[in-house]
């Protein structure tokens, strides 16, 4: 015979065992992959600006109470760098492709690959459509199970399947970690409630122990490489260098409605780009935008030209060799975007459409003055050479030196 205690402890084991998964973690670690799209020229500043003027009015709508489907009749670029996390959908799973976007909410599939519906797939009554400036998806928001990870999943989350979509050719959907409130509006018949994001959920499950994101891109030369890596319920120390430096979200509108912080940018020792101001931190944007004064103040100050082509500024290299730092102050701590951090990186220049030679910077018009609460975007260019933590409990964004802040690959 075998003592209760073991018998007990042999059924809990099997319990356990026909009950997989919801293994509480300090954090769980997701890898993303980033990918350059090469097979046609892509209109980098044309795509950030129109997504930034989307995200702009769509958190003036917000604040303001209007309806949020603002729509931007521009053209529809596809994004030319993305992050993808590919994530599980139903049972068995039907794996998908996904944009790692921390400007929206809603997370939804089926743009290129179809959603299979499953024994857990559950169709609401609801229709769903989110507008993204270059980009935009409807369709009907199901309840699922998601699988992030292998033993990672989340039993019930509300997800969009996309019956018209444009702008996403080449990926699936959107996992949307943006702020909870963003995904207001997006359902008919209206609603008042929110829609739980992948974060709120794997958080109230208490798979996670902290309503916080981390998240590691690196720059890299190649066309495709896996390495970024998000990290739910924490960060991730062997990802950056030093501590994180926090700043609250700004009480700006309408950058509040973001990742928005307050920001000063400065060229070399002296020259002021911006005072600070408010503006945002966004995976879906590839470069630096800054509002139009700072801008040309950047412009003048490096003596950098428009190149007509590519639409980046473009310099010489004699100009190249005088090119200063940009310093990015928030609360307080300086984040240092080297020279050649400032660069678009040269061996992807054809893949824009540029001149293999040439010398092509990451800071773009963001085509509205600044003082209008929505001043700067820190897209991709600065995200990869800053490790960033979006932490919704503590409503604050947080920045860190990484092994690449410095590096010269560009
Ligand atoms: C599943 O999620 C939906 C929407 O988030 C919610 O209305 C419903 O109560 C949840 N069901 C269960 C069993 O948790
Ligand atoms: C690249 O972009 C083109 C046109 O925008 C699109 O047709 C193609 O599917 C994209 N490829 C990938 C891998 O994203
Ligand atoms: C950000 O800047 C605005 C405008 O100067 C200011 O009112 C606010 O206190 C600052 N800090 C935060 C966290 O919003």
């Amino acid at each position: 015979m075998f003592p209760t205690a073991f018998l007990t402890s042999l059924v809990l084991a099997l319990t356990v065992a026909a009950n997989p998964v919801l293994i509480p973690r300090s954090s769980v670690t997701l890898p993303l992959s980033r990918r350059v799209n090469v097979t046609s020229i892509h209109n980098l500043v044309r795509h950030d600006v129109t997504r930034a003027k989307a995200l702009k009015a769509r958190g003036l709508a917000k604040a303001n109470g209007f309806s949020i489907d603002a729509v931007i009749n521009e053209q529809v670029d596809n994004q030319a760098v993305t992050y993808i996390a590919s994530v599980g959908v139903g049972s068995p799973a039907t794996t998908f492709s996904l944009l790692i976007d921390t400007g929206s909410s809603n997370t939804w599939v089926g743009a290129t690959q179809p959603f299979v519906r499953t024994s857990t797939s559950v169709q609401t009554s609801n229709r769903v459509s989110v507008t993204y400036g270059s980009g935009s998806f409807s369709g009907t928001e199901f309840t699922d199970q998601v699988t992030i990870a292998p033993g990672l999943v989340i039993p019930n989350q509300s997800i969009g399947v996309a019956s018209r979509s444009q702008g996403f050719e080449g990926v699936d959907g959107i996992l949307g970690i943006g702020p909870v409130d963003l995904t207001l509006g997006t359902l008919s018949p209206a609603t008042s409630s929110l829609i739980p994001t992948v974060t709120d959920n794997l958080f109230s499950r208490g798979i996670i122990t902290a309503n916080e994101i981390g998240i590691s891109f690196e720059p890299t030369t190649t066309v495709e490489s896996l390495n970024g890596e998000l990290t739910w319920g924490g960060t991730d120390s062997s990802k950056f260098t030093g501590s994180i430096g926090f700043s609250p979200i700004t009480s700006t509108s309408p950058a509040n409605e973001f990742w928005g912080i307050n920001q000063s940018i400065r060229y070399g020792t002296s020259t002021t780009i911006l005072a600070s101001t408010a503006g945002i931190v966004d995976t879906g944007t590839t470069l630096v935008l800054i509002a139009t004064d700072g801008f040309n103040r950047y412009v003048r100050a490096t003596g950098a030209v428009n190149d007509a082509t590519t639409g980046l500024l473009r310099l010489t290299s004699a100009q190249f060799a005088n090119l200063q730092s940009l310093f990015f102050t928030t609360n307080g701590v300086a984040f240092e975007l080297t020279a050649n951090a400032q660069l678009w990186p040269r061996s992807l220049n054809t893949a824009i459409g540029g001149t293999a030679g040439s010398i092509y910077l990451i800071v773009a018009d963001l085509g509205s003055p600044s003082g209008e609460g929505f001043d700067f975007v820190d897209g991709f260019a600065f995200l990869e050479r800053f490790y960033s933590v979006f932490d919704t409990t503590n409503k604050r964004v947080g920045f860190a030196t990484t092994p690449f802040t410095h590096a010269t690959t560009n």
